[in-house]
């Protein structure tokens, strides 16, 4: 049997007055803590946003916001069940803040449909995580996400001796989730043209566990992505950093 991560295994949480863990610094004015049923108003709130509803792909009606927040709660669906990030101040709060969200959703990534019975599983229980996450934008910008995400995948050890087993994406386009997606040691493997919503969007697979070989996994038949599909992506990259310096 799987053991994926509880709670009760994250030596760092602290129990009152909602289990947290506290980011390091400069982010330790923030935690990581469970989705709350009272998160529906502070979800909604930030994944209606234009910026991030535009992007997330996650919810954009009352019902939606309601189901992704009660699927969060799901430990099962969930790897670790420490998904919101929230200022510490308002943990005592009848309903404390929302802040932004990071989570490994048990999910089926587009490869899979694409697999072969004779396929190896890529884990032993061939479980597969996909990282998907948001930040209310008046806290963006700063890295709190970035360490957010290190954080979570941090407290996750499931994952760590598994290589291939997280798989997150990006619209094409969208440069501070592929920047993200970077800083959190995730690479593109392939792109695709998703007709439904006229995007094409970027498959990633995490190497924090180490390097995938996709020629051998079942990722082998996503189209490969070629220089000049990342020539426009790392102008933009050299741009946006020199205009940091
Ligand atoms: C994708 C998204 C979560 C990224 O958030 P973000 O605010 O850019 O991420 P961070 O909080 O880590 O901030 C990163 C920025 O802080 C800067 N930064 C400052 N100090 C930093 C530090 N100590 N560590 C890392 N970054 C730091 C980085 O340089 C970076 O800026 P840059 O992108 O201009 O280079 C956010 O844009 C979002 O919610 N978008 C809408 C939803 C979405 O697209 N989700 C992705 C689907 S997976």
């Amino acid at each position: 049997m799987a053991q994926y991560p509880t709670l009760k295994d994250v030596q760092s949480l602290t129990i009152h007055p909602i289990p947290h863990v506290a980011l390091p610094a400069p982010h330790d004015k923030f935690c990581l803590s469970p989705m709350l049923s009272t998160d529906v108003r502070g979800a909604g709130r930030v994944l209606m946003m234009d910026s991030v509803a535009s992007t997330s792909g996650q919810a954009d009606t009352g019902e939606e916001v309601q189901q992704f927040v009660e699927q969060s709660m799901m430990a099962e669906e969930v790897l670790l069940e420490l998904t919101v990030i929230r200022s510490l101040r308002t943990l005592g709060d009848a309903v404390p803040d929302f802040i932004g969200f990071f989570e490994l959703r048990k999910m089926r990534p587009r490869a899979w449909s694409k697999a072969r019975p004779s396929d190896p599983p890529v884990s032993r229980d061939g479980a597969h995580w996909t990282m998907s996450c948001f930040i209310d934008p008046a806290f963006g910008g700063t890295g709190l996400m970035t360490i957010a995400g290190q954080e979570y995948m941090k407290l996750c050890p499931y994952i760590h001796d598994r290589p291939g087993i997280v798989f997150a994406g990006y619209e094409q386009g969208n440069a501070p989730s592929r920047r993200l997606q970077a800083r959190l040691g995730f690479r593109p493997i392939g792109k695709w043209y998703n007709a439904r919503i006229g995007k094409t969007l970027v498959d990633t697979v995490w190497e924090g566990a180490g390097r995938v070989d996709t020629q051998t996994k079942l990722y082998e038949r996503l189209q490969d992505m070629t220089e000049e599909d990342f020539g426009e992506e790392k102008r933009e990259d050299e741009e946006h950093a020199s205009k940091k310096r």
